[in-house]
């Protein structure tokens, strides 16, 4: 028997034929287009997910007997907005988790309604990246698309749709909208009244296991599966990867480096952080967590080879950063591409190199991004500490996760033990792992878990350099205070 695992990433869809033993038999990969129409904007077609999603499932069960597929689970992209009409058409291109055109919007509601207000009702404040902002945004700047509105969804639940013709959305996803009342898990009246939206305009709340239907015949036959294939809730991409890393116990942790970066502190009982830095979402297991979120990770490095150094070797950048560099770097890099979520909630922030000179080299320059994203993920790791929260150790995912240099700073930067699961596809391993559960394969994400999740590699810090990397921390937290009326002034 086969499960079907997708995760819908920002450049690409990731699709895992994984069977009830956690053995990955295929995996298939399908990107598509993001667009920046603006500066600090970031827009994608739902469409383009559809198609890859239809395309990679055809080519990922093409080798196998399509009729022992049993169950889809589906990780995706948190916080965008997709628009259907009443015909159930896509309005306008999704406005994605980590567009920055909101500022306006997120100061009237963290200001003017207030963050208490906010935190109360939905155990959050506004981020530009999360949906309710962008619904008054809308709203506001495109009326005659805001009046067309019939449903709401989340990217992951668009493909949901389209497979069963259910317009569902699963709590932790639904958690990021800054419209559910997370504690008690409904829709927040309050939130929705705010955002000129009425219930019925939104979709049908699940627990991520649960099934929300099976597949549409049209969709069938263009997936080449049988219709009886059910279909589960999903997560967000980063309660998926928790379930695929096994982080589904009380305090246990995942970093992800995706593209972006993330840090995910599960919990059995509901709780916020007072400032709200940290996101407190319901998780894919039924019960809570706590995240941060930097909005570029491992998306500074694909832009550092990709854009700067014009390569796609980004392994061969990394031979030569040697032990006795890590911890000992002049250079300094603000990973902020994309303005910053995790804890600074500033769109106005910008990336940035200091300490460059006449000796400084592309490999120096290499490592301060490595090691800036590293630093920003401490920023989220200190808040969690701050509320008195012990982690001593992490699971890591992520396309980041692959770099063995990564890792090692990653695990000294923090000074904590890190382990690298064997299937290193967290959301997507995740969804699969939630489907076998919707099948009955397993009777719960937790027993899925303990019977799937296998740690390939464990990465301890090393003393020296956790000691070199905490006076290089030091320095580094200096940075944004310094340049952050420069970032505005900037815009
Ligand atoms: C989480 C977040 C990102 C996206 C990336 O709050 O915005 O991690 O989910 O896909």
């Amino acid at each position: 028997m086969y499960y079907i695992g997708i995760d819908l990433g920002t450049s690409a869809v990731k699709l895992l034929l994984v069977d009830q033993n956690g053995s990955i038999a295929n995996s298939v990969t399908k990107e598509y287009p993001l667009s920046f129409p603006r500066p600090g904007w970031s827009e994608q077609s739902p469409l383009d997910w559809w198609n890859a999603v239809v395309n990679g499932v055809r080519e990922l069960v093409a080798p196998f007997d399509a009729n022992d597929v049993k169950a889809i689970g589906c990780g995706g992209q948190m916080h965008g907005l997709v628009a259907l009409d009443s015909n159930d058409n896509v309005i306008r291109p999704a406005i994605l988790w980590n567009d920055g055109r909101t500022d306006k919007e997120v100061d009237y509601l963290n200001n003017e309604i207030g963050k208490d207000v906010l935190s109360m009702r939905t155990a959050n404040i506004a981020f530009a990246g999360f949906t309710a902002p962008k619904l008054l945004w809308m709203q506001r700047n495109e009326p005659e698309n805001f009046a067309k509105i019939a449903k709401i969804m989340l990217p992951k639940d668009y493909v949901n749709y389209r497979l069963t013709g259910v317009h569902s959305c699963d709590y932790s996803d639904a958690s990021g909208m800054l419209l559910l009342d997370v504690a008690h898990k409904c829709w927040s009246k309050e939130m929705l009244a705010l955002c000129g939206i009425r219930e019925s305009q939104m979709p049908k709340l699940f627990e991520s296991y649960g099934v929300t239907g099976t597949l549409l015949p049209e969709s069938a036959k263009a997936l080449g599966l049988s219709p009886a294939v059910k279909v589960v809730a999903g997560a967000g991409d980063n309660a998926a990867a928790a379930v695929g890393t096994g982080t589904v116990r009380d305090g246990a942790c995942n970093i992800s480096l995706g593209t972006s970066g993330t840090i995910f502190i599960a919990s059995d009982k509901f709780g916020v952080d007072p400032y709200n830095a940290l996101h407190s979402f319901d998780h894919a297991n039924g019960r809570f967590h706590l995240m941060g979120c930097i909005l570029s990770a491992a998306s500074c490095n694909k832009w550092f080879c990709d854009e700067i150094l014009q390569t796609k070797d980004y392994a061969g950048e990394q031979v030569g950063i040697t032990d006795e560099k890590l911890g000992s770097n002049r250079v300094f890099f603000l990973p902020y591409l994309m303005g910053e979520r995790s804890p600074i909630n500033d769109t106005n922030a910008r990336g940035t190199f200091t300490g460059l000179s006449m000796d400084t080299t592309r490999q120096d320059m290499l490592q301060a991004v490595l090691e800036g994203v590293a630093f920003a993920v401490r920023d989220c790791f200190e808040v969690a500490k701050a509320l008195n929260i012990p982690i001593a150790s992490s699971k890591l995912c992520g396309g980041g996760a692959k770099s063995p240099l990564w890792r090692k700073i990653v695990a000294n930067v923090l000074n904590i033990r890190l382990e690298i699961p064997e299937a290193e596809e967290g959301p997507g391993f995740g969804g699969a792992m939630l489907a076998m559960v919707g099948d009955g394969a397993y009777p719960s994400v937790e027993a899925c878990a303990d019977a799937l999740v296998r740690t390939a590699k464990v990465v301890e810090p090393d003393p020296d350099i956790a000691a070199r990397y905490e006076a290089q921390y030091q320095k580094y937290r200096r940075l944004y205070p310094a340049l952050k009326d420069t970032f505005a002034a900037l815009r």
